[in-house]
């Protein structure tokens, strides 16, 4: 049985790949030739290069597989000008429909597709769930349009008799993170000692290694047609700053803003730095520190009650993701966390110098 992954050169991708390959399974990838794609390199993969917008690649891609883990998709916290806005839609909300397109051509048995807790709705102080409607009127960025959009394109295949399952991610975090992303990036600032601040407010986060798993539960035993939120836990960034002193052995920032004042900072950076460079990917954004100024809470009991889904804890994933940055390299002078394990992808926990 042949499994094709999407995105396997970014993060969630990077870690499922390598969960599919130590389960023996047969795995193609569809890459960009242009592309950093780092994250697969040495990996015993099929490789198939291609884009989700090029319906004859994605074909290609799919022709000959059984099952197809379609995670890939363009991220971003900021508005972005039309023709980023049209990338976006294009990669994210097109390249699904490619994709099952091409499955239900090809006679594909089973889709997974990623979709984000960005698809879901919010009430303050409720936690969110598959049934949590979303609500289009409130301030949305691009991309959690594109995401909903995505659930609509899984939706529609399913109406024309796809076997497809779709995964809710939270905020991810854990290891084999080699763009890195925005909350890897926090995690080798601090590391690195190079954060100049952190700020307050929270939200749900997934370890990568929960995440591949309900992804392969959802495979195996999701509902077709059904929805599944993931996450590990709840935790603020004071909370996750603890983590990171504990983790890399290095104090955190002495500077907390609180989230409504550095919210403002991210509208006023927004509002200089749009019309110089509207498309210029940024650590500090309006719609990132929205994510986190909501506290928005997940309720996962769907997962766990139908497929058996258990969450671990996010400190292991800070562990195992900053175990593999200090085996990339990535880290001057480790003091915190060393691993003895030299495979980045299977790390084991040897806390060192901590308290
Ligand atoms: N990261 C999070 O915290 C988070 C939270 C909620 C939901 N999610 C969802 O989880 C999934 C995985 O996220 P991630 O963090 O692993 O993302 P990531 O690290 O940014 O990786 C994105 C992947 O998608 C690929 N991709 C994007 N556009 C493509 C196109 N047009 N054709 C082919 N490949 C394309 C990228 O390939 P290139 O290397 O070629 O660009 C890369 O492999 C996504 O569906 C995302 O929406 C993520």
């Amino acid at each position: 049985m042949t499994i094709l992954v999407t995105g396997s050169s970014g993060h969630l991708g990077a870690n499922l790949v390598r969960r599919l390959l130590k389960d023996n399974h047969s795995v193609r990838v569809l890459l960009r030739e242009e592309s950093n794609n780092s994250a697969v390199d040495g990996l015993e993969v099929e490789k198939v290069y291609g884009d989700l917008r090029d319906l004859s690649s994605v074909v290609a891609a799919v022709k000959g597989c059984d099952r197809i883990y379609h995670t890939a998709a363009k991220i971003s916290t900021i508005y972005g000008d039309a023709n980023f806005q049209q990338e976006l839609y294009d990669c994210n909300v097109l390249g699904t429909r490619n994709i099952l397109r091409a499955a239900l051509e090809t006679g594909v048995k089973r889709v997974v597709v990623t979709s984000s807790s960005a698809a879901l709705g919010y009430k303050p102080g409720e936690p969110s769930n598959e049934n949590t409607p979303f609500y289009p009127f409130n301030p949305t960025l691009p991309y959690e349009f594109t995401k909903v959009f995505v659930e609509h394109e899984a939706l529609k295949a399913f109406a024309d008799g796809l076997d497809v399952v779709i995964v809710q991610s939270w905020a991810i975090i854990g290891p084999n993170d080699f763009k890195p992303s925005r909350m890897g990036q926090i995690l080798l600032d601090f590391a690195n000692g190079k954060l100049p601040a952190y700020t307050t407010g929270g939200r749900d986060w997934v370890a990568t290694k929960d995440l591949v798993n309900a992804h392969i539960l959802a495979m195996e035993k999701g509902r077709s047609g059904q929805t599944y939120t993931i996450s590990s836990e709840y935790l603020t960034l004071p909370e996750m700053m603890v983590i990171f002193e504990k983790v890399t052995g290095r104090k955190r920032p002495m500077l907390c803003l609180p989230i409504g004042l550095m919210a403002s900072i991210g509208k006023v950076l927004d509002m200089i730095i749009s019309p110089i460079a509207p498309n210029a990917p940024r650590y500090i954004t309006a719609g990132g520190l929205k994510l986190l100024a909501t506290n928005q809470t997940a309720d996962c009991s769907k997962a766990k009650t139908e497929l058996g889904y258990q969450p671990t804890s996010i400190e292991q994933a800070v562990i195992e993701a900053y175990q593999d940055f200090v085996h990339r390299g990535l880290i001057k002078n480790p003091k915190g966390v060393i691993s003895l394990n030299p495979t980045p992808s299977q790390p084991t926990t040897t806390l060192v110098g901590s308290k």
